[in-house]
């Protein structure tokens, strides 16, 4: 069984690389078959989730190979609309092929992705949309059938925004007719970042990173290469870790502007942060401060995938702190295993009351879901003495190496198998 065994209360010191952006990459594989030809994608993470999403490719006709940290995809092969439904199971994220199919075969089969740990996970915003643009769908037997005769740009208004459901419909609509525009539009960075990639191959689109996307559709994208900014939540997690158990540690190969809010946060709390074009440098003498309320929200809101994290450093808080989750209704599945080390938290809802403990005691955990797990290592190192955090495989599924690089901040903290 592999665990990660941390031997904590020590003050982190160091600098790190941070890891190529995961849910920048996965919307850009799916991105990839647009594309009758070869792409290359730079600084890719090679964590379990892209790993996935390479082997759906492969299993649909691609040819997918790494280079050191690039991926290079042939997608001139593409052979199948159906996608595996044991990959799907693997791995949520799939159900963006679905925009990328349409618009490349004007079909897909995709099973239905169901609810995962982290929420109930509806895709009602993303199948309303394809219906939208000429899609006709179909579900059976646990199937969502797809079928178009040419996707017709159309005007999309989400209720709420939502990541994969605007990258979904840019990818539907990149090869389509007409002109799509996408009002409430998702602003995170990725969806900048897919656009980017998407214009590189010759696709228009207007407004991305915006509320309103215009995409208008062009007849065939071509090659283009393409390198992925780092990780924001995987830096993000290192602030945090920093931040909890003090000490004086360097990022680099990131910049402070799609982690502003988490940033301000970790100020709030008492540490000193300094930005500069392509690094973050944070200096904590270990105390934390209470605060008051952090609300979950879409970009630029304080992000969702950080609020395990955060909640772990707030368990040695001196006060209270409340943390609302309003995006992942779930998320707080992971409280139970972060309160064994010591801090008291109490549930209501969407609210978790936080009131911190002047040291953390180390424990035996288990890692339920990603950014839980990620949670339960800060955790660990924030307390004295030894960690266990059993089930590594959930926090493997977006973090290439959380061990290598803490170690490299000066954790004592490796993965085992026994
Ligand atoms: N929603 C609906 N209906 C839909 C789609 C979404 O009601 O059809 C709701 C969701 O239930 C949620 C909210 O809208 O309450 C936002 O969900 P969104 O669609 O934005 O999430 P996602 O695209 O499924 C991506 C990331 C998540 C990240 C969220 C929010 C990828 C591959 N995943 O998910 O990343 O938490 O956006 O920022 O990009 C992670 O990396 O740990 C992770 C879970």
């Amino acid at each position: 069984m592999a665990y990660i065994e941390i031997v904590g209360g020590k003050q982190l010191s160091g600098e790190v690389n941070i890891q190529g952006s995961k849910n920048t990459v996965l919307p850009i594989l799916a991105a990839t078959l647009l594309i009758n030809g070869v792409t290359k994608l730079n600084h890719c993470p090679r964590i379990l989730d892209v790993e996935h999403m390479i082997e759906i490719l492969i299993d649909i006709g691609c040819t997918v190979t790494w280079e050191g940290s690039s991926i290079i995809v042939d997608a001139r092969g593409l052979s199948t609309d159906i996608v595996p439904t044991d990959l799907v199971k693997k791995m949520r994220s799939s159900i963006i092929l679905m925009g990328a199919l349409l618009g490349r075969t004007h079909s897909a089969v995709i099973s239905y992705p169901g609810g995962c740990t982290i929420g109930a996970r509806p895709i009602n915003f993303h199948l309303e949309a394809f219906k939208q643009m000429n899609v006709v769908l179909e579900e059976e037997d646990g199937l969502i059938k797809c079928l178009t005769s040419g996707i017709k740009g159309a005007d999309i208004y989400f209720p709420s925004p939502s990541v994969g459901a605007t990258e979904n419909v840019i990818l539907a609509a990149v090869l389509g007719s007409g002109k799509t525009r996408i009002f409430n539009a998702a602003r995170e960075p990725e969806i900048l970042e897919l656009c980017k990639f998407l214009i590189s191959a010759g696709a228009r689109i207007y407004g991305s990173g915006t509320g309103r996307i215009e995409i208008e559709g062009v007849a065939a994208l071509h090659q283009t290469e393409y390198t992925a900014p780092s990780d924001r939540i995987v830096a993000g997690t290192y602030l945090a870790a920093a931040a909890g158990a003090g000490g004086d540690v360097v990022l680099r190969g990131i910049g402070c502007g799609s982690l502003y809010v988490v940033i301000q946060t970790l100020k709030r709390m008492g540490s000193r942060i300094k930005c500069k074009e392509d690094s973050i440098s944070l200096h904590s003498d270990g105390t934390v401060r209470a605060v008051p309320e952090i609300i979950t929200e879409p970009y630029p809101g304080f992000p969702t995938d950080m609020q395990s994290q955060i909640m772990s450093v707030l368990m040695k808080a001196s006060g209270n702190s409340k943390i609302v989750e309003e995006i992942f209704e779930g998320r707080y599945q992971n409280v139970p295993e972060q309160a064994r080390f010591g801090a008291q938290i109490c549930l209501q809802d969407r609210v978790a009351h936080i009131t911190g403990v002047p040291a953390l005691k180390a424990s035996e955990v288990s890692a339920g879901e990603l950014r839980g797990g990620a949670a339960l290592v800060i955790a660990g190192l924030m307390a004295e003495g030894k960690t266990i955090v059993n089930n590594p495989y959930h926090i493997q599924r977006g973090y290439e190496d959380i061990c290598r690089d803490l170690r490299a901040l000066g954790a004592q903290i490796e993965y085992k198998n026994e």
